[in-house]
């Protein structure tokens, strides 16, 4: 039996649902604990590929159970059509897909909400998905929230929604001069949702404590990544949500006890997408040509992620704040043409060299980064399938990866297959 925890370590997209994917094999149960439809999960399977937004990458076998935990913000629009286009593809999810009853809905307003602020903020804003993430979140906090168990009593449902709905139309027409929303439409939609959800909706806390109890391997698949965390990321350029591994267990109902093992995925480099601080970012051709090599483009909204070298400071500041057991280095083959390849060890402030990530953008966006310059090995590396056959520069690299962190590899991915992995 094991618990474990993966978790994004840099800005979001470090292809966690590929090592979530491999990982799953062993797994009897794959849960979600955070976020929302704001990720883009993409697994490959002997080439074809699945993007996942709210339910678990581990539903691509057949006879795992799934589970979206009370800290995801479920948008049942989204929720729906993810599972009808499952079933197109020949993925059941009945009986083995489970919601938290506690989980937060993203309503309409809250999409709207979202991206007429981000469009209000001008230069200032966020780069948001425009998920509803954020006002989701908002109204959770607030105290004023919709959750799935209140779908379950119409009046009670109709009520708050009318109450939410008036507010929301408040902001909407009169800061951001929009449309106003009609309620029974709204209500109207959502109780057909309420009729489609209703044989996923749980106690997910005592479904996850039954099958701890019998021994079961359950595995929690992080969204975004550890410097889009609300507390510890880039604030204010952040998710709304905790991102780190301390969210498992409040997202989903279990103890911290519970937890064995919390496997921190980096890609070899860094990419951010949306806006907010960047030490390492690359501009120009050189940005441009790692971005055509590693394909670096949302899987939620399709932006060019911004491309850079790995940076030492913020693994390391995600190994502290996650406390991870190991890491799973992804994307290592992008770098494999590379003559040179950098590595950020230090942020230079005047004249002192901060090794530890600082709290205050203004001084992320004065600091210059320091590099060491590691040899590129110069060889493919996407048919390696044993960490000895890597290059001894690759190794070299890796090994340089894990001294910064204090974290050993224990996954290397040379490939966005499932097959293209390597256990180290
Ligand atoms: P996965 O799980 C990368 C970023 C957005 C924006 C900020 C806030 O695929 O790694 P939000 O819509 O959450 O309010 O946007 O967070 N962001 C992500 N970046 N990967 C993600 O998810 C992200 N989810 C949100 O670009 O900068
Ligand atoms: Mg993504």
């Amino acid at each position: 039996m094991s618990v474990t925890i993966v978790v994004g370590s840099q800005w979001g997209d470090e292809a966690k649902a590929k090592i979530v994917d491999y990982l799953a094999a062993d797994a009897e149960y794959v849960v979600r604990f955070q976020g929302g439809a704001n990720a883009g999960h993409t697994v490959i399977v002997k080439g074809k590929e699945f993007i996942f937004h709210l339910i678990p990458a581990g539903i691509m076998y057949p006879e795992k159970i799934c589970i979206i935990g009370n800290g995801v913000v479920v948008d049942p629009v989204a929720l729906m059509d993810e599972i009808e286009e499952l079933k197109k593809r020949g993925i059941d999810v009945e009986g083995r897909l489970f919601i938290s009853q506690k989980a937060h809905l993203v309503m309409p307003y809250h999409k709207m909400l979202d991206q007429a602020s981000e469009k209000h903020k001008g230069k200032n804003s966020i780069g948001t998905t425009g998920r509803g993430i954020g006002p989701a979140y908002r109204d959770k906090a607030a105290r004023v929230g919709i959750r799935i168990v209140d779908l379950l009593n119409r009046d009670v449902f109709r009520e708050k929604l009318q109450t939410n709905i008036r507010d929301a139309n408040e902001f909407l027409t009169k800061i951001y001069g929009n449309e106003p929303l009609k309620v029974d439409e709204i209500v109207d939609a959502y109780i057909e949702f309420d009729r489609k959800i209703d044989p996923y909706v749980t106690d997910i806390s005592v479904l996850l404590h039954d099958a701890y109890k019998n021994g079961k391997n359950i595995l929690f698949e992080g969204a975004q990544g550890a410097l889009l965390d609300i507390d510890h990321g880039t604030y204010p350029y952040v998710t709304s949500s905790n991102t780190i591994a301390g969210a498992a267990c409040i997202g989903t109902g279990i103890g911290p006890t519970y937890v064995d093992e919390v496997i921190g995925v980096m890609k070899a480099y860094t990419t951010r997408v949306g806006n907010g601080p960047f030490p390492t970012e690359l501009e120009g051709e050189f940005a441009e040509k790692i971005r055509e090599m590693g394909g670096e483009y949302g899987a939620t909204t399709g932006r060019p992620r911004r491309c850079g070298w790995f940076d030492g400071v913020i693994a390391q500041y995600s190994s502290r704040i996650n406390g991870l057991s190991s890491l799973a280095i992804t994307k290592l083959d992008v770098l494999d043409s590379l003559q040179e390849i950098k590595v950020c060890t230090g942020y230079r402030y005047g004249d002192r060299i901060l090794t530890n990530f600082p709290v205050d953008c203004d001084v992320l966006d004065s600091i210059e980064p320091v590099y060491e310059t590691h040899p590129g090995w110069m060889k493919p590396t996407t048919n390696i399938r044993r960490y000895e056959d890597l290059p001894e520069k690759a190794k070299s690299y890796l090994a340089r990866i894990s001294e910064l962190t204090d974290t050993p590899v224990a996954f290397v991915s040379v490939g966005s297959d499932r097959e293209q992995t390597i256990r180290a």
